[in-house]
């Protein structure tokens, strides 16, 4: 690594650090907007969001694209709803990130194409059945389930999509989190 990564690398903790101490925004050079460069690696891509790992700063970018702007017609209603579920996943996230039952929470933004949330990279596991078996985590699941509905983090009708891929596990400091918010 050279001197100007380092650089880059230590500047960034001492960022993120000042952050989860004093709170505040992000800086103006964090929020990105062309994910299509080495320092980022797209880790999935779905329907309404593209997920972007930092690999500098160990960040995860969760990129929801903006229904395109139209005034008239069904576009239009659709662009409102993508709205309000973005903000609602803005919220969701900070609370999960206070109550230490998701990532922590780093910030939202938006470009003309994309509304953004930065959030801490979970270097583990998404749950699947092996998983929950090998490292004895059905409790601690059903545990965290009912404090998601207890929080409002997710609906207690059980409309809402609980799927094992939503889940992560540390074994670096045995923490389960939420990371579909
Ligand atoms: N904070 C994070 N740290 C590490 N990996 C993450 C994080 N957030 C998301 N991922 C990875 O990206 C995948 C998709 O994340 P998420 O469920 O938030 O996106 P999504 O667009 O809602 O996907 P889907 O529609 O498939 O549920 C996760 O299963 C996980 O592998
Ligand atoms: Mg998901």
């Amino acid at each position: 690594m050279d001197y100007y990564q380092k650089y880059l690398k230590y500047k960034n903790k001492y960022l993120i650090l000042r952050r989860r101490l004093y709170g505040g925004e992000l800086t103006e050079e964090q929020k990105i907007t062309d994910f299509n460069t080495p320092q980022f690696r797209k880790i999935q891509g779905g329907m309404e969001s593209n997920i972007y790992l930092d690999i500098t700063n160990n960040l995860i970018y969760k990129v929801f694209i903006k229904r395109k702007d139209v005034k008239k017609g069904p576009w239009s209603i659709q662009k409102n709803i993508a709205e309000e579920t973005f903000k609602k996943s803005v919220d969701n996230y900070k609370k999960a990130s206070t109550l230490n039952l998701g990532p922590q929470f780093y910030g939202s933004y938006f470009t003309d194409t994309y509304n953004i949330i930065v959030m801490e990279f979970i270097d583990g596991y998404t749950l699947t059945q092996k998983n929950i078996n090998k490292f004895n985590l059905k409790d601690r699941l059903k545990e965290l389930i009912n404090d998601l509905i207890k929080n409002e983090l997710i609906p207690s009708d059980l409309t809402a999509d609980i799927h094992l891929n939503n889940f992560m596990y540390r074994p670096k400091d045995d923490k389960l989190f939420a990371i579909d918010l």
